[in-house]
């Protein structure tokens, strides 16, 4: 029978374990990736997302030590980073930087009165890096399935999302909301989950099991200006809370305003803060209905609240750019492409398409070579599937 590509991964990161270490390693851990189907810069404004897990991980392999200490190599770096778990420093510059996302959970893990074992690590992923398919959080989730599984600790999975978050948060520094931890840690294979994260729960949803593909196009634009126009949007966010509640006292996050509401208090916003506050609350409905139509089999539904997903995330959020916009272009110009939008946070990144099956192969064809024409970059496709949140293998 053939190796499957995960096989192969663990063949080799076992491999390099043995020969850095001595031994074999105890533990292996896996986590995904993901695409965010709809429901956009909706999470920090305690709304609803739609994401799926994708077949692309992080492994991590380890081996417990006698010592406080975490020794870890990183086979994409070619990399080895040492620190000792009694004064967690932050790297902030240099090669050893990719170790911060395991200085950040074992330093999380100590803030929430979690014991950490030192251990011997390697880590290898296929997550593309600054690509937006949350790379960062697929580390942080298998790095805190790693160091709990050595502990014997078994963290509820929505708890380990929550680790994974503060870790990103408060180590890393980048203040994130919980939709991309919450899908690598409890995704589920051929479903997309609708997370409520103002309740911190799930539904899962299956994906058409036949007929429709999920396709994402990285545009391969580095993503510049993510961190500080992700904070600044946030800011707005809650701006428009702060002046709304003058006028709906019960609310706390956008999540609690609907497009009616928003309409007849207008007036009480600057125009931008109100066109954040309208993609917001559009998106929030938009998620909603869309997993609808889902159920209900409606596909060209779907792809249409995605479009218009796009729109509003370009106009009203201002988080495209000419190149997300060139590959959505590129991408609805094929026939059987049911919807086409920017996913993640944006400025660069990837767009993710729901395609007929039967247009795949015109899709590669057509797609890459538009957007060449309009842009003059590469882009790189990833035909994908979802998949399964992470796991320990061994
Ligand atoms: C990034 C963040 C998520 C989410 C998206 C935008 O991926 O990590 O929490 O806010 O941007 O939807």
């Amino acid at each position: 029978m053939p190796a499957t590509s995960q096989d192969l991964t663990l063949d080799v990161i076992r491999e390099r374990f043995q020969e850095l270490f001595g031994h074999a390693p105890e533990i292996i851990v896996r986590a995904p990736g993901r695409v965010n189907l709809i429901g956009e810069h909706t999470d920090y404004n305690d709304g609803f997302v739609f994401p799926a897990a994708i077949d692309r991980h992080v492994l991590m392999a380890a081996s417990r030590r006698n010592d406080p200490q975490i020794r870890a190599f990183s086979m994409n770096f070619q990399q080895a980073s040492t620190f000792a778990l009694d004064r967690i420093d932050r790297v902030a510059e240099g090669p050893e930087r990719w170790s911060n996302y395991l200085r950040a959970v074992a330093w999380a893990l100590q803030q929430e009165g979690l014991p950490v074992q030192g251990l011997n690590c390697v880590v290898q992923g296929n997550v593309p890096l600054g690509a937006g398919l949350s790379s960062s959080a697929a580390m942080l989730v298998a790095a805190g399935l790693l160091m709990t599984a050595a502990t014997g600790i078994d963290v509820e999975r929505v708890r380990l999302a929550l680790i994974a978050q503060r870790a990103e948060r408060e180590f890393v520094g980048v203040n994130v909301g919980i939709m991309d931890q919450f899908i690598s840690a409890l995704g589920q294979k051929d479903h997309a989950l609708l997370i409520d994260t103002r309740a911190l729960t799930c539904e899962a949803v299956p994906l058409p099991a036949s007929g429709v593909r999920i396709v994402i196009a990285d545009t391969n634009k580095k993503r510049g200006l993510v961190d500080s126009e992700y904070n600044t949007r946030r800011a707005e966010c809650e701006q428009a809370v702060h002046l709304l509640r003058a006028y709906l006292p019960g609310i706390t996050a956008l999540r609690d305003v609907d497009a009616e509401a928003l309409q007849r208090h207008a007036r009480a916003l600057p125009e931008t803060v109100l066109r954040r506050a309208r993609h917001v609350v559009t998106e929030n409905a938009r998620t909603l209905e869309s997993v609808n139509a889902l159920k209900a089999g409606d596909i060209a539904r779907f792809g249409a609240l995605m479009n218009a997903s796009h729109e509003s995330l370009k106009i009203d959020y201002e988080v495209s750019c000419s190149e997300l916009d060139a590959m959505v272009d590129a991408a609805r110009s094929v026939e059987g492409v049911y919807g086409a939008r920017m996913t993640g946070a944006g400025f660069g990144g990837c767009t993710v398409s729901l395609v007929a099956a039967e247009a795949i192969e015109t899709f590669l064809q057509v797609v890459p070579e538009r957007y060449r024409q309009a842009t003059g970059l590469q882009a790189t496709i990833y035909v994908t599937a979802a998949a399964q949140g992470a796991e320990r293998l061994l």
